[in-house]
């Protein structure tokens, strides 16, 4: 079942800003709409009260019931609109004056005496159909020595009329809040992604032959910018690794074409004519030999591929180095003799590693010794057990190498002038396993010429814990 894609960021940020947008513009507008709702009750509530002061004076000072009953009339043109409801009477008797245009019920409340002052807290409330609040107050009044009752109120048609337009206002605001900064944030965000679309379209474009392309990161975003190097960065090492693979097959290519032509060749030549059995011998044994030069190659790059591809699993032993080093010394006894050479070990120490690996470097180091060694010098190997790491050397008395040289010694297939001339069993791959092997261990192979005509190669195991002094 495939997983369903989420949506895209700019969607999901453009939602996130919008919606927050939006409830800024609602808590103001919520805010406001409260603050205005209390300013127009306020004033309301102020003018029935107002109303029912004036009312109290004069009646207290002019007014009389018997001029009031006269005209009523007077008053229902005083009051301003239908909203407001205006009732004088004295009490338990029919009113003398009733204003309530819409017939709205009062709701009970209490009587403000004549001499108390009035004040908001008299006000009572009630709902009239279906959400219109009305406040409501009474006071008693004296007129020419008669009790009076005086009623005002107020319906807030006209106020809950004006808090819907707002509302409706506010309601409006939000949603332009939305869609504004859901199409603006939109645009800056596309704008401001649009480097990470370059990269990818600059991904997509990368092909084995256009390895050297790379981001150009000026006008990115410091955000963007930590991952368009690493990109780069990426880029750097493939190359790298591309290049090293491609020197590799053709020095590989050029490498065994020699061998195989010069086989060819041989036999080309002898098939030429009838030859006796101890020419075909001759033949024979000398395609072997180099046969096996051939094999010798191929087991050294599967090696070193192998190595590459940290597949090879280290079988970590503790090593006596002293045995290590007798060990290396008695089997190239014969071969150094033959050379008029000495073999020399020195030193002690223990050491976790691959015995079979550390041997096989070991040897390559030592075969080197004996092969591009002064005849008749002496070849030293030695222990070296520091603080913090162990090194083992092989020092031999040899040709000058200049300073070029000893820098590709290690490189694939690079062999000494003296040893491409001179050997048909070099392949230029010796020290480069050895330092495959160092690499495997965590360590390093170095070379050093401390006087010229001497040589030294040290194999070095850095970690201390490794070592276990004797
Ligand atoms: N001890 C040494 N003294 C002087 N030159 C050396 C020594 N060891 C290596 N070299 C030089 O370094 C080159 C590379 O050595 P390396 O062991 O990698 O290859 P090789 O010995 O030529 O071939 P292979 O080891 O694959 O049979 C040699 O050809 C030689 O010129
Ligand atoms: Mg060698």
């Amino acid at each position: 079942m495939r997983a369903r894609r989420p949506p895209s960021l700019t969607l999901r940020s453009t939602l996130a800003f919008a919606i927050v947008a939006m409830l800024a513009v609602a808590g103001a507008g919520m805010y406001l709409y409260e603050t205005m709702k209390a300013a127009i009750m306020t004033r309301s509530d102020h003018a029935v009260l107002a109303r029912l002061d004036h009312f109290r004076k004069l009646l207290h000072y002019d007014l009389t019931l018997d001029t009031l009953q006269s005209s009523p009339q007077l008053f229902e043109n005083m009051l301003d609109s239908e909203d407001d409801i205006f009732i004088i009477g004295e009490p338990d008797k029919a009113p003398l004056i009733l204003v309530n245009p819409l017939h709205a019920p009062l709701p009970p409340m209490p009587v403000v005496a004549a001499g108390q002052p009035l004040s908001a807290a008299d006000l009572r409330s009630a709902i009239v159909n279906p959400d219109v609040p009305m406040r409501a107050a009474t006071v008693e009044a004296m007129s020419g020595g008669r009790v009076v009752h005086l009623t005002a109120a107020h319906l807030a048609v006209k106020e809950m009329a004006t808090l819907a337009s707002f509302r409706n206002r506010i309601l409006f605001a939000i949603a332009l809040a939305f869609a504004f900064t859901a199409g603006l944030g939109y645009l800056l965000l596309r704008r401001g992604l649009r480097p990470l679309r370059r990269m990818a379209e600059h991904a997509a474009a990368i092909t084995p032959a256009r390895l050297d392309s790379r981001m150009d990161s000026s006008d990115t975003p410091v955000e963007l910018q930590q991952l368009s190097d690493a990109y780069n960065g990426m880029l750097d090492r493939l190359a790298d690794g591309y290049q090293r693979l491609t020197q590799f097959s053709a020095d590989l290519a050029h490498e065994i074409r020699t061998p195989v032509g010069s086989l060819m060749g041989h036999c080309q030549v002898a098939l030429r004519q009838p030859r006796s059995v101890d020419e075909y011998q001759v033949l024979l044994a000398s395609n072997l030999e180099e046969l096996e030069r051939i094999s010798r190659m191929v087991e050294s790059i599967l090696f070193l591929a192998r190595a590459d591809d940290a597949q090879a699993a280290l079988n970590l032993q503790p090593l006596d180095l002293t045995d290590e080093l007798q060990r290396v010394a008695g089997y190239f006894e014969g071969l150094a003799e033959e050379r008029q050479m000495n073999l020399r070990t020195a030193g002690e120490g223990h050491l976790q590693a691959d015995p079979l690996l550390l041997r096989r470097a070991l040897s390559n180091l030592v075969a080197n010794a004996i092969r591009y060694a002064d005849e008749g010098s002496t070849i030293d190997i030695r222990v070296v057990a520091g603080d913090d790491s162990c090194r083992l050397e092989v020092d031999n008395q040899g040709p000058v190498l200049n300073d070029s040289a000893l820098d590709k010694l290690f490189d694939r297939f690079y062999r000494g002038d003296a040893s491409r001339h001179q050997r048909s069993d070099s392949n230029g791959l010796g020290l480069a396993i050895v330092a495959a092997i160092m690499q495997l261990h965590g360590g390093a192979v170095t070379v050093t010429q401390p006087v010229p005509g001497r040589i030294c190669f040290s194999l070095v195991f850095a970690a201390q814990d490794n070592v276990r002094k004797a």
